[in-house]
């Protein structure tokens, strides 16, 4: 039998978590406070992007039903819905990432500035419109040539690096990368931190100078402390460019998103202003989804 000293020494140790807000011990209803909000926008920018009836099928079977949505700039718009809903194949369609796989087909339109997306180049459409993925993915060289590479990719002739250095820093400043790694920029990316890897990927799809960013789940994989910084980054952004973000964590849907899409099994059940979707949802729908995320 254990005396009372060996017990304790077995209990397992104290440990301090630390939180990025608050911590909210219950939420009776839907309508209470989600976590600290960011800057919404109240006047809506140019519209960039139109989804017009946009239905993408795999083999057939349809994983995006009939969405029609504007993406405008000086917004973000959160796209949320459970597991296989279609998110991430509305995000991959709109700079055509689903024409690589072969079985999926596409109805509808998608229009950028007003134009087809059908009728851009590829390479030119994917620096209008870049991607930001769940997983950071920097390429296996230093931090500068990881956004340097970027920028060399969409030159006409390739530039120096006297041209580039203060395109690189520009873009690690805007992805709030540049006071860490400035006294190091030929460090190995891989070497980085989670959150910073994630940033320096912000960093390479905004050296490219896009209008709209699409971000699937771009905080997944981080640490709430991370992820804070992105969120705050997005907002951040966000007035210059029009951004995507899809995830799961409803709470982040609520700080950073001025309007809030809402899939159903490929449908588009509700789609509204933040507030609107979170605090009155029309839709039956919504209201269990969001209310089950929170409540
Ligand atoms: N390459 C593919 N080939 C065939 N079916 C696919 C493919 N990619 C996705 N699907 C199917 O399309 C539907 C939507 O998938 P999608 O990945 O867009 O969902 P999601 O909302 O992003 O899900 P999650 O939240 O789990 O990431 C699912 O039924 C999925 O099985
Ligand atoms: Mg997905």
């Amino acid at each position: 039998m254990l005396d009372i000293t060996e017990a304790e020494t077995l209990l397992p140790p104290i440990r301090k978590i630390a939180l990025d807000a608050p911590p909210t011990v219950a939420m009776p209803s839907i309508d209470v406070d989600h976590g600290p909000r960011r800057h919404r926008t109240t006047t809506p920018g140019p519209e960039r992007m139109t989804l017009e009836e946009l239905t993408v099928a795999y083999s057939g079977k349809e994983a995006v039903k009939r969405v029609s949505l504007p993406i405008r700039q000086g917004e973000v718009l959160a796209l949320i819905g459970p597991s296989g809903c279609g998110k991430t194949t509305l995000l991959r369609t709109l700079n055509r990432l689903t024409e690589l796989t072969a079985t999926a087909s596409r109805s509808g339109r998608i229009l950028l500035d007003g134009q087809d997306v059908d009728h851009l180049e590829i390479t030119q459409l994917r620096r209008k419109v870049s991607m930001v993925f769940q997983q950071p993915n920097p390429f296996p060289m230093s931090i500068f040539d990881n956004v340097a590479y970027a920028i060399r990719e969409q030159a006409m002739r390739r530039p120096g690096k006297k041209e580039i250095a203060p395109k690189v820093e520009d873009a690690l400043r805007r992805a709030g990368l540049w006071d860490e790694v400035k006294d190091d920029l030929a460090r190995p990316a891989l070497r980085l931190s989670g959150g910073q890897q994630q940033r320096l990927c912000i960093a390479r799809a905004l050296a490219v100078r896009p209008e709209v960013m699409l971000m699937d789940e771009p905080c997944s994989a981080l640490d709430p402390k991370s992820s804070a910084v992105i969120e705050e980054l997005i907002v951040e952004l966000k007035r210059d460019i029009a951004i995507v973000i899809v995830t799961h964590n409803l709470q982040q849907a609520h700080r950073v998103g001025d309007q809030v899409a809402f899939m159903y099994l490929g449908d588009l059940v509700e789609y509204g202003p933040t507030d609107d979707v979170f605090g009155a949802p029309r839709a039956q729908r919504t209201r269990d989804y969001v209310a089950g995320a929170f409540g």
